[in-house]
């Protein structure tokens, strides 16, 4: 079955709190970067999601998901620059894909669709981070995103060690 991508209100993602949980407990178990170390709680993942919903009411986020047999199985966060001199700018974060659905083209298509949003919203400019290595960096530079630099020792992997992070930017 395809998965469908569509936007989650504030309503709709508190109302799923738990699956999107769900996938990033999975992430950080499988021991993605993404900000959590292993051994990661439920309720801290859900707690994060929690404390999006203001942003995602305020319009200064956007979730967009991917929901496949009625089941949400991807995730990508819009962030939108609220300095007042970047109302041109967003970050892209908790790109996500279950574990188990991995490369079925459902990272880019996430990704597709955060910057179809980005532009709709009038941004021209990306920006995001990831762990340098990682299947984050093979989809951005698949997708045509450029590297504009690395940090050794920027964040430390689920289970401990220190690892470098690649940024990239991408004009829309
Ligand atoms: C990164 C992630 C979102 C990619 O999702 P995905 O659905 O597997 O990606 P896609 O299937 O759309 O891949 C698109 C392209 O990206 C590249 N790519 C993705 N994962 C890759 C990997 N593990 N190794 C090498 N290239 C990869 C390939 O070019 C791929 O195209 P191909 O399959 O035709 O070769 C997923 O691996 C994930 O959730 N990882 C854990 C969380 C994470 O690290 N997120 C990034 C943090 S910023």
């Amino acid at each position: 079955m395809t998965a469908g991508i569509f936007p989650l209100d504030a309503a709709a993602a508190e109302a799923r709190l738990g699956e999107l949980a769900a996938i990033l407990v999975d992430a950080v178990e499988q021991g993605a970067s993404v900000n959590f170390m292993a051994g990661i709680a439920t309720e801290d993942a859900a707690g994060f999601w929690r404390r999006q919903l203001p942003g995602l009411v305020e319009g200064e986020k956007q979730l967009l998901v991917a929901e496949e047999d009625g089941r949400l199985v991807g995730t990508i966060l819009l962030m939108f620059a609220q300095q007042p001199n970047a109302p041109h700018r967003a970050e892209i974060g908790k790109m996500l894909v279950h574990s188990g659905l991995r490369r079925r083209g459902l990272g880019r298509r996430l990704l597709a669709a955060a910057e179809a949003a980005a532009r709709a919203a009038g941004r021209s400019l990306l920006m995001l981070d990831t762990e340098s290595g990682s299947a984050g960096e093979a989809l951005y530079k698949a997708c045509g995103w450029t590297e504009f630099g690395r940090v050794p020792g920027h964040s430390r992997k689920p289970n401990g060690p220190l690892a470098e992070t690649t940024f990239f930017y991408k004009r829309l």
